[in-house]
């Protein structure tokens, strides 16, 4: 069984749809596939979908399915010339009047009412990820005039920013909504929310969810200037989601590079803390697009993720466009590996000196403390109905397998996201009450996980089914007989 701690998420498109470097992508170790629902129809999705349930099974791995909504990215119109080049100090104007299809050396369309009420003199906006940056000198009615910063090629349906955001559009939009229903249909295991301002659009987004009967945990991607500006406003974002993306690409552009490492590590930090899911993304390997190797730079970013304990690392067009996924993917393997080796990705003081608010977060904590404290621990195994016993017991840095044992389709797929959780499909109902311990050992025995003279430390409730009801730590010596 796999070793490696730090998951890692693969975003799906032309470069790995093919069963051929699917199933490569599958054996090389992702963890999770990524559909970017702002590319590609539902019918592709859906057969992705298939695929990557189909490969996971014929290798006996659990990948989780993550639905990425397109969220309200803000964009300009088109242009005649489909391209136009800006110079420093060329005056350029973005209007919410002029036809969409008919962008000039002048002027281009843009789709976003409210541009003008967003905007005033002074700002700064940033287009395409911030390679043509303008500033505005003066607006009217309809328009805003800008003076070109730093100048560049712009062409159609580039996106748009506010350098210290601002630009409001809710979160959710008609195609995102639809695409919850698809999400529900397709039985998703995460839904990522794009641009959430606040916890109130996590909240929305919950409320859909839950109406179109998809039981998808929610990641809040992390991307607006406006969703850092605090601790308030971060945690409150993370306290109302399940999971939480640093989605460094626009929130790089609003915030500034210099600003973005800081953040990065802190929204880890805070994720871990209130016990949610944490995955950083953004041209972690970019360089891998076009060269079957990383940079050294790629290195140490993916590696000091790692360090930080995310729970995830990702890929976006390394293996959704890229010309070397699989090598992405085997090249993030290897430096996650790498890194875990280090002891600060082994020890721990999670919540020292902290009270604990409920039963089984205290057990699943003292499980963590047991197996990090007593030489000869070589596996942790936890009973669990949703997957939470072992994402509590996650959020603690450890060396040390934590096997997440549950009969769930649903909790099989979504642990494969938590950091040093695997799955192990398990259902406690299928043995009397005092053989569950002994089948769950026997399981880690045939899976060459543990072996006679290892000690297992094991989380389970009272009963065999039901969420919430971790009350019994156990510490087992492999060998010896167990009830
Ligand atoms: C399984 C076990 C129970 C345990 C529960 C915890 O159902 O058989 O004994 O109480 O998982 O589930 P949770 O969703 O809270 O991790």
């Amino acid at each position: 069984m796999t070793t490696r701690r730090t998951k890692i998420v693969a975003t799906l498109g032309p470069a790995s749809q093919s069963p051929e470097v699917l199933e490569q992508l599958i054996v090389a170790g992702i963890d999770v596939a990524r559909l970017n629902f702002s590319h590609g129809t539902p019918d592709e999705h859906k057969a992705r979908a298939q695929l990557v349930r189909d490969l996971a099974a014929k290798h006996g791995r659990h990948v989780a399915l993550l639905g990425d909504l397109q969220g309200p990215k803000i964009r300009i119109a088109k242009f005649t010339s489909k391209r136009i080049e800006l110079k420093e100090g060329d005056t350029f104007r973005l209007s919410v009047t002029h036809p969409r299809d008919a962008g000039t050396q002048d002027v281009v369309g843009i789709d976003y009412p409210d541009l003008i009420k967003d905007c005033g003199v002074g700002d700064d906006l940033l287009l395409d990820d911030g390679r043509v940056v303008m500033t505005v000198k003066n607006k009217t009615a309809d328009e805003l005039e800008c003076t070109v910063l730093i100048g560049g090629p712009l062409s159609d349906n580039k996106g748009i920013n506010r350098r210290g955001g601002g630009l409001t559009a809710p979160a959710l939009t008609a195609k995102d909504k639809a695409d919850i229903k698809l999400a529900a249909e397709m039985e998703l295991d995460y839904l990522a929310v794009s641009f959430p301002r606040d916890a109130a659009d996590m909240e929305l987004a919950r409320r859909l969810r839950d109406e179109a009967g998809s039981t998808a945990w929610l990641v809040a991607k992390v991307e607006r200037a406006e969703a850092v500006k605090d601790d308030e406003a971060l945690d409150g974002l993370i306290r109302a989601s399940d999971a939480v993306m640093v989605a460094r690409g626009d929130l790089g552009v609003e915030i500034g590079d210099a600003e973005l490492v800081g953040i990065q590590k802190k929204i880890i930090l805070h994720s871990r803390r209130y016990n949610k899911a944490v995955i950083v993304a953004t041209q972690m390997m970019e360089s891998m697009i076009t060269n079957p190797m990383p940079t050294r730079a790629e290195v140490s970013d993916v590696a000091n993720a790692a360090l930080d304990n995310t729970d995830a690392v990702m890929l976006s067009a390394e293996s959704a466009a890229g010309a070397y996924p699989v090598e992405a993917v085997k090249a993030m393997a290897r430096v996650c590996l790498g890194a875990e080796k280090h002891p600060i990705s082994q020890k721990s003081s999670h919540r020292l000196g902290k009270t604990f608010e409920r039963c089984d977060e205290s057990v699943a904590l003292a499980a963590m403390y047991t197996a990090n404290h007593f030489p000869g621990v070589k596996a942790i195994i936890s009973l669990t109905e949703s997957g939470y016993s072992p994402l509590i017991m996650s959020r603690l840095r450890s060396s040390i397998p934590i096997y997440a044992f549950t009969p769930h389709r649903e909790a099989q797929a979504r642990v494969a996201l938590f950091r040093g959780v695997y799955t192990v499909p398990f259902d406690p109902l299928a043995y009397p009450a005092d053989k569950v311990s002994q089948a769950a050992v026997d399981e880690l025995i045939k899976r060459g996980a543990v072996e006679p003279g290892d000690w297992v430390v094991l989380t389970k409730g009272d009963s065999y089914h039901g969420t919430g009801g971790t009350n019994t730590l156990k510490v087992l010596h492999v060998g010896d007989p167990i009830v």
